[in-house]
């Protein structure tokens, strides 16, 4: 029996944070275990926004390789790949681009919503207009089934079924599956100061920051405001803290910090303390990877060099395909 294809990725726009490792990779780490998995860094999609300041662009992807590398994914049982070794992406986002009407671009929600908020560049671009048939090329060039991403993501993955039908119906083939996209329960991590965690908001504990510097970060974290003093009773449910623990303690712990904070039987600190101490163990295992790579970064980008060269016998293989099917 052959396994089902699951591909996903992450733009490079930045270094990974805790966010991304509960949101995404945790979840991508599983997936290897029952599924043919595809895990790329989109280089390319990075580009759409940030095209402007490219100066860190090189050191973000070689931080999501070794992001990718000590979170778990695992080049003998994933191909891990970097969108720009394998250019046949290119080559089909053009050529999709051929068929694609621009209403169904221009309606796809991330991009009103983004040019909305990223009010600091234009993204009035052609490239940005492209990033969801971009990521179409990405998904259907290995013929993926299921696409592991976010809920924002899901437009994009209602697009590329849209885009598969219309090139097997324009050219009479069947080619592709039809993706669809894979939810799967995230548990809830808020930023350092209660919003959402995102490098926008410089709230985030980056998967590369040391034991050190992520103690200070949560020692600093925003706490109940309600709770000013020692004494103040506090309430964890209003409390980005007790969102950590709920993630990173055990029920025993969590209801002892609870009922501390309600009866202000405990402070703040004693509080960060039993966390801080959860989450230096959760991630010791990824911290000690990451130690070995950041030591030795060419071989962590070796290996995503040569699952670029698997993933390439893929791409040209699914382009003789399509380039036969529109008679180029
Ligand atoms: N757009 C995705 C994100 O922002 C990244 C991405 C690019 C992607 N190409 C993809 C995700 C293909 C899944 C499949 O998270
Ligand atoms: Fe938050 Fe813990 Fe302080 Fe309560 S004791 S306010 S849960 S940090």
């Amino acid at each position: 029996m052959t396994k089902e294809r699951v591909l996903s990725g992450m733009r490079s726009s930045g270094k990974p944070h805790l966010g991304n490792l509960l949101g995404a990779l945790k979840n991508w780490v599983q997936l290897q275990e029952t599924y043919d998995c595809f895990y790329f860094i989109a280089d390319w999609h990075a580009l759409t926004t940030g095209y402007a300041d490219t100066a860190q662009n090189r050191e973000w992807v070689r931080e999501i390789a070794i992001d990718y590398l000590s979170a778990g994914l695992d080049p003998d049982k994933s191909v891990l790949f970097i969108q720009s070794l394998v250019p046949e992406h290119a080559e089909l986002h053009l050529l999709l681009s051929m068929i694609t009407p621009l209403p169904w671009l221009e309606r796809v929600p991330t991009f009103r919503e983004q040019q909305q908020e990223m009010t600091d560049r234009d993204l009035a671009t052609y490239g940005f207009l492209g990033y969801p048939l971009l990521q179409t090329a990405d998904i259907i060039m290995y013929k993926a089934n299921w696409v592991p991403v976010g809920l924002d993501q899901v437009p994009h993955i209602e697009l590329s079924r849209e885009v598969v039908r219309r090139f097997h119906h324009l050219y009479n083939v069947k080619i592709f599956p039809e993706p669809q996209p894979k939810l799967t329960e995230v548990p809830k991590l808020p930023g350092l100061d209660g919003r959402k965690m995102s490098k926008s908001y410089d709230n985030t504990i980056y998967l590369s920051d040391s034991q050190a510097t992520l103690t200070d970060k949560v020692k600093t974290m925003m706490t109940d405001p309600a709770r000013q003093r020692r004494r103040d009773p506090g309430n964890p449910d209003v409390c980005p803290v007790f969102d950590f623990h709920r993630i990173y303690s055990t029920e025993a712990e969590r209801q002892e910090v609870a009922q501390g904070c309600r009866t202000a039987g405990i402070g703040c600190i004693d509080c960060k303390g039993v966390l801080i101490r959860n989450m230096l163990t959760d991630l010791q295992p990824l911290h000690e990877k990451r130690a070995y790579y950041v030591a030795h970064p060419q071989e962590a980008m070796d290996v995503l060099v040569a699952g670029s060269a698997q993933a390439r016998t893929i791409a040209r293989a699914t382009m003789a395909e399509v380039r036969e099917a529109i008679h180029i």
